[in-house]
């Protein structure tokens, strides 16, 4: 089981404070503590993770024990994001800057392993959604869904991978897909069309990884409360209305498929896609 913490849990905060531990049995304690963690010894990147379902997965990663780098453009908003998760106990580094760019992505991988010393998790989570009827679709919209989705989905996977076989270490690739990429959705051509992509990426990259021990797989969430789609007031009615479950996602729901796709559990498994809707794409009611 991955261990889950609470909202506002301050994890070992105030043991360095108890009165009757002395600073070697913190230690000892502490030790016990780190080795008993599913991702004790993992290091992961995880990109587009100032907030929303990428922050998520790294709270919940460092709480069980990875060292994390956690990237996005809005610096301001990852420099939080990283300071709240070593708050709680976690080994954060924030690296500010687009993840579609090829550059920056490997110096990405390059400051996990200068810092953390080896890269073990890539988690291609930064995505952008740009509505738009498909009659009308601007091809500036079209390039920027497809830079951060697809290129910066692949080449993260393709420096991540490299990493990874040179340390001969084995590890896990995972991309954010999305329920669109399987079920038509108005207004979400393009969107769609890239998640649907990265799902065959995966299967894709099963054959030039495996041999590596090195696995790839997707999640796929359908309506998720975060920040973003918060914004829209009707967002969360609809969605419970329309979800079999009766509610939309929460960000632990999707962080819960994501961390077990990347975890040992998951070691036999790839090129697989875990769909997290509360059954939407069982029934798919339009929310139009
Ligand atoms: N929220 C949902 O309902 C939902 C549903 C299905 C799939 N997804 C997918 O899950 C992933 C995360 O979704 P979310 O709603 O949590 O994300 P979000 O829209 O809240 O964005 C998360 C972060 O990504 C950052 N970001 C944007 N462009 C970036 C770039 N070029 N480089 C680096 N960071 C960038 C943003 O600043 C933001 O902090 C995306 O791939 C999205 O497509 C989300």
């Amino acid at each position: 089981m991955v261990r889950v913490p609470h909202h506002d849990s301050f994890f070992l905060g105030g043991l360095t404070k108890g009165r009757f531990l002395t600073i070697e049995m913190t230690f000892i304690l502490l030790g016990l503590l780190m080795t008993d963690k599913k991702f004790s010894n993992q290091t992961a990147v995880i990109t587009g993770a100032g907030q929303g379902i990428g922050f998520e997965i790294a709270r919940q990663m460092a709480f069980n024990g990875a060292s994390i780098l956690i990237n996005d453009i809005n610096e301001e908003l990852v420099k939080k994001a990283a300071e709240r998760i070593n708050s709680e106990g976690g080994n954060c580094i924030a690296l500010a800057g687009d993840a579609a760019d090829i550059n920056f992505i490997q110096q990405m991988v390059d400051a996990a392993v200068q810092h953390f010393g080896k890269l073990t998790i890539a988690i291609a989570n930064a995505g952008i959604t740009l509505f738009g009827d498909f009659l009308t679709y601007p091809s500036e919209s079209l390039q920027s869904v497809m830079n951060l989705n697809l290129q910066g989905s692949f080449f993260l996977a393709q420096k991540a991978a490299r990493q990874i076989i040179k340390q001969q270490s084995g590890g896990s690739i995972l991309f954010m897909s999305s329920v669109t990429g399987h079920q038509a959705h108005k207004n979400l051509a393009a969107y769609g069309m890239t998640k649907a992509a990265l799902e065959m990426l995966a299967k894709s990259l099963v054959v030039e990884l495996s041999p590596y021990h090195i696995t790839v797989n997707t999640v796929a969430p359908g309506a998720t409360l975060t920040e973003r789609t918060l914004e829209d007031a009707d967002y969360k009615n609809t969605w419970s209305r329309i979800t079999p479950m009766g509610r939309p996602a929460t960000v632990e729901d999707v962080a819960s498929a994501a961390l077990f796709l990347v975890s040992p559990d998951a070691g036999h498994i790839t090129g697989q896609n875990l769909i997290v809707d509360g059954g939407w794409t069982a029934v798919s009611t339009s929310p139009y």
